[in-house]
């Protein structure tokens, strides 16, 4: 019988695009998930939107659309990376979706008849003008170690300390920055501190699954058995959870809790059986069939289930998620694999931001996907350990190795078979079959590497296999054999091992690089390879077709642009130096904007942020015409006549007239569409002040308001207008 496995990675927060941090977790998972296929396994591979939570919410009202219309634009964006580099997911779901509300709701129940929900009440900070309790992240206040302004509601930045919101000096709310008040709240836990669950969890942790595997590295229980295991004084760190939050929150309702929601992590890793029941029900048509087939599969004591996830979640996946399994009377996981995070030139990655290399970018300057996947497979082991990533290493790796290596044998043996041979393949004599079979008897250890996760260990092997041959051509120069009266059939003989030695590599490589395979299939006339197919022969008469290039070779110049600052960057740091205290006023750096973007053609490609492509590159002079000063709206109106245009009135901090009065400027803008005028009002916003007054059939403008909207205003409605951040003041400049 084939393995059944059930596997994901770890579904990511519909907030922001992909970063390289993601890429690389699907692109682990996506190698074993290609591994077990062409082992015979039958996988299913499902990913989801992480759609919940406060912050998600608040982000949407912000953008000015509903958190679903903020989500489902989020997951509109995901295809190009995914795509991009081969990720195969059989399914993409949301944890909004329908699968997730009922299973959320249903285990809810199950823990809740297992008597493991208890309810209590709390304090919490909350937000009196936004009418809303508060999330750590969105208080702020001084830091009650060190003093430190502006610090976030559980830690410190500045020294470091770690503390409860409410220990902060001076609070405030992020959102309003009015003073949250203390208030009581009813929340609801899940009893994790109850005998039968530290009973479960501590043999669970330390178990193995039916293959004999365990179900954590031992990094990893090492880690989390801090909180497991009572101290000396027989004290454990893990209590109960709450699993609450009050309204407003996007999330699930909890069932019989008015204005109680999931918080976001109950629900999250839910979304793991809702994204697969989804793909169920999309296999057979319809939801009643579909939920049958979920419920079977994952009844079935043959399925394997196996998530894929980063260090820094691991308390949600080894102790929460299991519990919340068992106890309600589910399947656990067979295992949880946990990576290190990824490190750009030695860089720690921000979890909002990701790190320099940007994934579309890299995709828009036409470097080829598995350029990628090949290092970063190189470098992943099966331990939790941060993986680097090292420009000149990468480009060390794929020329030298990729296709100095391997790509090397075939393009010196194919020309010469297609030329001399008609395409055909000949008899393999007995020093090149005793090559043949070093590499086949290793098909065993190359697979068990695979299956461990060691994927560094396989391309190691794989290329030692690869330098083998290189050796093998070496010494028998077809060049020069090509050249000797008399030597066709040896000639013939080495060309012929060389090719079938390039189709033993390619099957070992095949889950890394699964378009090369691909092509490389096609060149061989081959069926796609498995590991099986490592110990066929092609045989003697074989015909294979006309060798194509296979891969490129990494350009320098191509991880230049990839690591340069986009141009605004640049030019803003320009002008920040142009600015200080004594400073001369520097030159423009025309040169530097305009070779930091990439290729127009790529960009157009790909990158169209916003609808539309960037705009030519200018210099820092061009952009220095332009005078941009911070202005307040202290009057804006409806205009008599136009549905498009509001009337502005704006104080730019030009001083007073003669009576005494603010200088304002009167400004027609075309954001009726939306924006009430009274909430404009005692807003600050962007102006550009130097813009020659223009004669409108309402009146003189003088000026313009900046806003930013979609390239395709039609397809994708919305204009924000900008503003900036607290404490500017009329009058200043931006730069
Ligand atoms: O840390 C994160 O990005 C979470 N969105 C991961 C959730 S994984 C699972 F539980 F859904
Ligand atoms: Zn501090």
């Amino acid at each position: 019988m084939p393995r059944q496995l059930f596997v994901t990675t770890a579904l990511p927060y519909a907030n922001g695009n992909f970063h390289i941090g993601h890429i690389m977790e699907y692109i682990q998972a996506d190698i074993w998930v290609r591994y077990q296929r062409m082992m015979g396994s039958r996988v299913h591979f499902v990913c989801a939107d992480d759609a919940h939570g406060a912050p998600i919410m608040i982000a949407a009202e912000k953008a000015g659309k509903t958190p679903q219309q903020f989500v489902a634009d989020i997951a509109a964006g995901r295809k190009p990376y995914l795509d991009g580099f081969h990720i195969g997911f059989d399914n993409w779901h949301s944890t909004d979706g329908a699968e997730n509300h009922e299973l959320a709701q249903q285990i809810y129940r199950d823990l809740k008849a297992n008597g493991l929900i208890a309810t209590r009440v709390i304090a919490q900070f909350f937000d009196p003008q936004k009418n809303m309790f508060l999330p750590d992240r969105f208080i702020k206040g001084e830091c009650p170690k060190c003093g430190a302004k502006d610090q976030y509601g559980d830690n410190c930045e500045a020294c470091g300390a770690v503390y409860s919101p409410t220990e902060l000096k001076n609070p405030y709310s992020a959102l309003t920055g009015a003073t949250p008040e203390l208030r009581d709240s009813e929340h609801y836990f899940f009893k994790l501190s109850d005998p039968r669950c530290v009973a479960f969890l501590e043999k669970w942790t330390q178990g193995s699954h039916a293959r004999d595997q365990p179900h954590l590295q031992s990094e990893v229980y090492n880690k989390i058995k801090e909180w497991l295991l009572p101290d000396a004084h027989g004290k454990r760190d893990l209590g109960d959870w709450d699993i609450s939050r009050d309204a407003p929150y996007f999330g699930i309702e909890i069932p019989d809790a008015p204005g109680k929601y999931f918080y976001v992590w109950l629900d999250a890793p839910i979304g793991y059986l809702a994204a697969l029941k989804n793909r169920f029900i999309k296999l057979a048509g319809d939801a009643a069939l579909g939920a049958q087939h979920f419920e079977a599969f994952m009844a079935d004591p043959a399925t394997e289930q196996y998530h894929f996830i980063g260090k820094d979640i691991i308390t949600f996946h080894t102790l929460f998620w299991p519990a919340m399994l068992h106890f309600s009377g589910r399947k656990t996981p067979n295992a949880i694999f946990v990576h290190g995070f990824l490190t750009v030139n030695s860089e720690k990655m921000s979890k909002s931001r990701g790190t320099g290399l940007d994934p579309l970018k890299y995709l828009s300057l036409g470097m080829n996907p598995e350029w990628l996947r090949y290092y970063i497979a190189a470098k992943l082991n099966a331990r939790n350990e941060d993986v680097e990533f090292s420009p000149e290493d990468f480009m060390a790796r794929v020329n030298s190795d990729l296709v100095g290596k391997y790509i090397n044998i075939a393009s010196r043996a194919a020309g010469f078979i297609a030329k001399r041979f008609d395409g055909q393949l000949g008899a393999v004599s007995a020093d090149g079959q005793t090559l043949l079979n070093q590499l086949r008897v290793e098909r065993a250890s190359i697979e068990q590497l695979y299956e461990s996760r060691e994927f560094a260990k396989a391309l190691r092997e794989t290329m030692l296999l690869a330098d083998r041959v290189n050796e093998y051509v070496d010494a028998n120069k077809p060049w020069e054999l090509a050249k000797q009266a008399g030597m066709e059939a040896r000639l013939h003989d080495v060309c012929s091992v060389c090719i079938e030695a390039f189709a033993v590599l390619t099957s070992y490589l095949k889950p890394v690089l699964p378009a090369l395979a691909a092509q490389v299939e096609a060149f061989l006339c081959i069926a796609p390879l498995s590991f099986g197919s490592a110990s066929q022969a092609l045989g003697a008469g074989h015909r294979i077709g006309n060798y194509q290039h296979l891969l490129q070779r990494v350009d320098i110049k191509q991880l230049e642009a990839l690591f340069e600052a986009p141009a605004s960057v640049e030019q803003a740091s320009a002008v920040a130096e142009s600015a200080a205290p004594g400073g001369e006023e520097i030159a423009p750096t025309v040169g530097a904007g305009a070779s930091s973007l990439p290729p127009e053609g790529a960009v157009l490609a790909l990158g169209r942020p916003g609808g539309e492509a960037i705009a030519p590159p200018i210099g820092i002079e061009d952009f220095s015409k332009i005078d941009l000063r911070i202005a307040r709206i202290v009057n804006c109106e409806p205009v008599q006549g136009s549905t498009k245009l509001l009337r502005l009135t704006l104080d730019a901090g030009e001083g007073t007239d003669p009576q005494g009065q603010p200088i304002t400027r009167k400004v027609f803008s075309g954001i009726a569409s939306a924006y009430q005028p009274q909430d404009l009002i005692g807003k600050l916003t962007v102006l550009v002040a130097n813009l020659a007054p223009r004669k409108m059939k309402f009146g003189l403008s003088e000026g313009m308001v900046l806003a930013a909207s979609h390239g395709d205003e039609k397809a994708n409605p919305g204009i924000y207008v900008l503003e900036p951040s607290k404490g500017a003041q009329p009058g200043l400049r931006v730069r």
